[in-house]
């Protein structure tokens, strides 16, 4: 039989190029070499390329994250190549990459949101009117960013200050959100039609580390994932069903997996991400291990998926 054309494409520009050239690597690695013929291609560097070669591949995978790799602009230009793809399309993904916006969309799902402000450099409400707003600590997060880049937890009106000019480094646009104090947990989701809700993730950051931090994302060890999350079975109902609501609510395909802070019975949704880490201990890959789904066959299901897409 004639082996799949894949092509890998991992790296880009974006702030984590390097998370994603690792994730990139060990996809290489777990992919069936007697299935498919793996092409890679780095964003950066291989643009032309891609395009020149988009006639001889059968399907991507698309292993970046944040912008230029999960905001749509990739999905774009392989809409454009009639390449199928992995995951999201222009739309959903570039609704995720934006925090507002997806925000607006959760609302409109009845899912629940921490309270919030969102604003520009030039709008910015003065760091004790947005105190009254939200109370403190709250949450200090670029618009459009991933990996927890830019983010930080402000507990008093200093470190909201500072909170807002390192944001603002990231992004025109930020967002202040409530903090919510309880249990976190990630929960995937996988299908095209038939939505399977995977088991949940719960994530416990080192004390050493005021959240999940982008070192406690990447540092070996720094985190404790415990899979499936310590969450009574309603509760665990309840997010694995916001997982399934925010993939809907956002047009997801494919998969996605939405982050959810847990506090009095209630699940709030922070985010959702259309291109989820993608190393092996990955937090994706984790709630589909304990599905029964090992690492390779979840690239095969993935991939599968993207064919059934046109
Ligand atoms: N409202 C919040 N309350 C408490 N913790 C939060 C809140 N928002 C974000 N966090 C913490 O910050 C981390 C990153 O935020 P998230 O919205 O998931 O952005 P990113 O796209 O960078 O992952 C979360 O995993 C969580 O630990
Ligand atoms: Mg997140």
């Amino acid at each position: 039989m004639k082996k799949m054309r894949v092509a890998l494409i991992a790296g880009g520009k974006s702030s984590e190029r390097e998370v994603s050239l690792k994730s990139g690597e060990q996809v290489f690695q777990s992919l069936n070499q007697a299935k498919y013929d793996i092409r890679r291609y780095d964003p950066r560097n291989d643009l032309e390329r891609l395009v020149r070669e988009a006639g001889e591949l059968d399907v991507a995978l698309i292993i970046m994250h944040g912008r230029g790799g999960e905001d749509g602009s990739i999905q774009g230009l392989l809409d454009l190549l009639e390449i199928p793809y992995q995951g999201s399309g222009v739309l959903a993904s570039a609704l995720a990459m934006n925090k507002e916006l997806s925000k607006i969309m959760y609302l409109q799902a009845g899912l629940k949101v921490p309270h919030a402000l969102v604003f520009t450099q030039k709008e910015a409400p003065a760091a004790k009117q947005i105190k009254e707003k939200l109370g403190l600590p709250v949450v200090i997060k670029p618009v459009h960013e991933g990996s927890s880049i830019g983010i930080t937890i402000a507990k008093n009106l200093k470190e909201l200050e500072q909170g807002l000019a390192a944001a603002f480094k990231y992004d025109y646009r930020v967002l202040v959100e409530a903090f919510i104090e309880g249990p976190e947990v990630t929960g995937g989701v996988l299908g095209n039609v038939e939505l399977q809700a995977l088991p949940l993730v719960e994530i416990v950051p080192a004390t050493t580390y005021p959240f999940f931090t982008y070192e406690a994302k990447y540092q070996a060890g720094a985190t404790t994932e415990i899979c499936p999350a310590r969450l009574d079975p309603e509760l665990t109902d309840a997010a694995q069903r916001c997982a399934l609501i925010a993939h809907q609510a956002l047009g997801c395909r494919g998969y996605s997996r939405t982050d959810m802070k847990v506090k009095d019975g209630e699940i709030y949704v922070l985010e959702t991400n259309t291109i989820p880490g993608m190393t092996a201990t990955s937090l994706f890959p984790q709630g589909a291990k304990a599905a029964g789904i090992e690492f390779p066959a979840l690239l095969d299901k993935l991939i599968e998926l993207a064919l059934e897409k046109n």
